[in-house]
């Protein structure tokens, strides 16, 4: 089989391949949740399967956790390995200083959990996932069930004293029935359109008690890498304050699709 891949998806792939060589052999990884970082996940995994090497991975999501060890990638829990050397995971939307919109997926709860106990997040994208204002793309906002309403409620009251331009809130449903993530919670999508000061707005929505966490990632990301179809790959190193442009060859990806074959 010849994998030929689609615009987007080549773009994915190359962030992936070049986010994976900051794997390095021994280390304890964190897998990201979504469609960018699967594509990270069967780089790992053909990495291990084709040049040895050992890594274990922690994952974000039951679905990653799954599809980890079906190429090859040693799977424990954050509690067994306590750090992380590495967190490789997508993103929503970020902003030019590196901070996040995370929970499209549903997994911001283990994704900020795991990112957080890492020395280091890699973050992988394509460009269109860049704005110079974070807040377009829905904020997740993790709630427990238990009186969701009034915890609901409570938030959009919030959202009348902070500077955003949208103030609607939607739960999140799966066909007719409320999202669940893997910690049993429901997701509220703030349509927030624009994000001015998101360092005090993700402070006060964990203050009220029915919220679990918020999606913005904020001085979490160390490096970005950015994908783009034609193979050319930008990296970012926020602490460096290096942006290097690069290229990453689109191999065939055969060996990629373990995963995905009969
Ligand atoms: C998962 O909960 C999210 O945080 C993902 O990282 C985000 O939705 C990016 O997903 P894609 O790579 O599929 O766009």
């Amino acid at each position: 089989m010849t994998a030929e891949l689609s615009p987007i998806d080549k773009a994915k792939y190359v962030a992936a391949r070049r986010a994976v060589e900051f794997v390095e052999d021994g280390m304890r990884v964190g897998l990201g949740t979504g469609s960018t970082a699967a594509w990270m996940v069967r780089c790992l995994g053909e990495l291990v399967r084709e040049e040895g090497m050992m890594i274990t991975g922690v994952a974000t999501s039951s679905r990653t956790a799954d599809l980890a060890r079906e190429v090859g990638v040693t799977v424990k829990t954050l509690d067994d390995v306590r750090w992380l050397d590495l967190t490789i995971d997508g993103a929503d939307e970020y902003d030019p200083n590196l901070n996040l919109i995370k929970g499209g997926g549903g997994a911001l709860l283990h994704e900020k959990v795991v990112a957080t106990a890492s020395d280091q997040m890699v973050v992988i994208a394509d460009l269109s996932k860049q704005v110079d204002t974070l807040g377009s793309f829905p904020l997740p906002v993790e709630i427990i069930p238990f009186g969701w309403q009034t915890t609901k409620a409570l938030i959009e009251e919030l959202l009348s004293n902070v500077d955003v331009l949208g103030r609607s809130a939607s739960l999140r449903l799966s066909g007719t029935e409320p999202f669940k993530t893997d910690e049993g919670n429901y997701i509220l999508d703030l349509h927030l359109r624009r994000i001015a000061q998101p360092a005090q707005l993700s402070l006060i929505l964990n203050q009220i008690p029915g919220v679990v966490e918020n999606g913005l990632f904020l001085d979490i990301c160390d490096i970005l890498v950015i994908g783009n179809a034609d193979g050319s790959v930008e990296v970012r190193d926020i602490n460096n304050g290096t942006i290097e442009h690069e290229r990453v060859d689109v191999i065939d990806t055969d060996n990629l699709f373990v995963d995905i074959r009969e």
